[in-house]
C-alpha cells in the first residue's frame, strides 16, 4: 500500500513512524511512504501558506491554493485512487474497526493541518473522511498521521513476523482488551508466573486468558463490553 503525507512536517512523520514494523513493512515493500510539502508548491518569496482568519481570532489558517496544488502533485504521482483524510479532533474518533478498512485500500493521503486549521473550502473540495485519534487537542495532525500510518502498516499482510500477534491484540476480533503477559523468569522478586501458564495444558491456558480479557475489559473499559452480546461461555467466565 502507499501512503503520501501532505505536511509542513512530512520527513517528522515518516521519522517517527519510521521504526520496528513499520520500517520493516517498508523494506519488504508493503508500504511505500511519500512526504509533500504545501511550501514547496506556494508562491511568491515568503512561500506563505498561511494567512489570518476572516472573523478575527487567535492563530493562522492554512490557505486553499498551496494545499490543493501539493494535493494535487501528491495525486498525480501515482495512478492508484487514494482516498484523502484530514487529521484533526474535529473527525471520526479512530478505532480499530476503521483501522482495518482503512489498511486494505490501496492509497491513503494523510492531509496534516498545523495553526489554527486549514480553509474549510479546501477540506469540503478535497477530503474523503476526517480522523480524530481522541479528544484531545494536539499542535498538528503529524502525529496522528504517525498513527494512522502504524497502524496500518502492521496490518499489511506480511508486516509482522508472528501473524497470530495481530489476531490476538486488544480490541481484533472480540474487541476485548489483551490478557496479560509473561515472560522469564517464574519467579522474581516482583512476583510469580501464574501457573496455568505453565501447566501446557492448551485448553486451560485459552481459557484462562480469555477470562482475563473478560475482566480488564469489565474494570478498565466496560464501554467496551456489550454483555448482551457477549456468548454464553463468556457471560458464565465473567460471573465465575
Ligand atoms: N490534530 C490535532 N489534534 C488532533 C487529534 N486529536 N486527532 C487528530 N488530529 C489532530
Amino acid at each position: 500500500m502507499r501512503i503520501d503525507i501532505v505536511s509542513l512536517f512530512p520527513e517528522f512523520v515518516a521519522q517517527v513512524a519510521g521504526h520496528g514494523v513499520v520500517g520493516r513493512a517498508q523494506e519488504r515493500g508493503l508500504l511505500a511512504l511519500h512526504g509533500w510539502n504545501p511550501r514547496d508548491h506556494a508562491e511568491g518569496n515568503y512561500r506563505r501558506v498561511d494567512d489570518r482568519p476572516f472573523g478575527g481570532g487567535p492563530g493562522m489558517v492554512m490557505m486553499i491554493d498551496p494545499l490543493r496544488a501539493c494535493l494535487s502533485a501528491a495525486r498525480a504521482a501515482d495512478p492508484a485512487p487514494a482516498r484523502v483524510i484530514y487529521l484533526s479532533p474535529q473527525g471520526r474518533p479512530l478505532t480499530q474497526a476503521r483501522v482495518r478498512a482503512l489498511a486494505a485500500e490501496p492509497r491513503l493521503v494523510l492531509l496534516c493541518g498545523r495553526y489554527e486549521g486549514v480553509d474549510e473550502r479546501l477540506l469540503a473540495a478535497e477530503v474523503d473522511e476526517e480522523i480524530s485519534i481522541g479528544d484531545y487537542v494536539l499542535s498538528g495532525g503529524e502525529l496522528a498521521a504517525a498513527v494512522v500510518v502504524d497502524a496500518v502498516a502492521r496490518l499489511q499482510e506480511g508486516a509482522l513476523n508472528d501473524a497470530e500477534s495481530a489476531i490476538q491484540d486488544s480490541f481484533e476480533g472480540d474487541g476485548l482488551l489483551d490478557c496479560p503477559h509473561y515472560t522469564r523468569p517464574v519467579e522474581h522478586a516482583l512476583g510469580v508466573v501464574p501457573p496455568v501458564l505453565l501447566s501446557g495444558n492448551h485448553a486451560e491456558i485459552a481459557r484462562w486468558r480469555r477470562k482475563q480479557a473478560l475482566g480488564r475489559t469489565w474494570l478498565r473499559r466496560p464501554d467496551l463490553l456489550d454483555r448482551g452480546a457477549l456468548p454464553a461461555g463468556d457471560r458464565r467466565l465473567l460471573e465465575e
